[in-house]
């Protein structure tokens, strides 16, 4: 019941960052909402931040190890980043996709996601409960294989 909970480039600003798009909440907020709900769901979690696409695939390759489930974030290399879809690719377990932001309501060029081709789930627009949503929906998909 491990699940790793990913978050790509700039997040680490969250709270700072476009607060008119991202809201107020830090990435250290929403890590500790993130760690309760876990607790109350039985779930183990591994929460990491990097603003290095290296980096996040190495957690993907680490997953692909232990976890039963991955909550991705990926930020702007939702946009760019052929080699997380691939990482991604080589992990069998649920992987739900989350966007604090409406992608869709935003620029074209975040209108397409490498990412939603391997996803399970998409959550956008729904600021950082998205995450809680997601975590939900892990738990649910690992207790129904158990
Ligand atoms: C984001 C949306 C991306 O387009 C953007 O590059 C981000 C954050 C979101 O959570 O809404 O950095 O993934």
């Amino acid at each position: 019941r491990l699940v790793y909970v990913l978050n790509g480039p700039n997040l680490n600003l969250l709270g700072k960052r476009q607060p008119h798009i991202y809201g107020s909440e830090t990435l250290a907020d929403v890590e500790a909402s993130c760690r309760a709900l876990a607790g109350e769901l039985g779930l183990e979690i591994r929460f990491h931040q990097s603003n290095r696409e290296y980096e996040i695939i190495d957690w993907i390759h680490e997953a692909r190890e232990t976890a039963g489930g991955l909550v991705i974030n990926p930020a702007a290399f939702t946009h760019t980043s052929v080699a997380i879809l691939d990482a991604l690719n080589t992990f069998d377990p649920p992987v739900i996709e989350v966007h604090i932001s409406n992608v869709h309501k935003r620029e074209a060029f975040r209108h397409h996601s490498y990412v939603s081709l391997r996803a399970d789930g998409v959550i956008a627009g729904l600021g950082t409960q998205g995450y809680g949503l997601a975590l939900r929906r892990i738990a649910q998909l690992i207790d129904a294989k158990t």
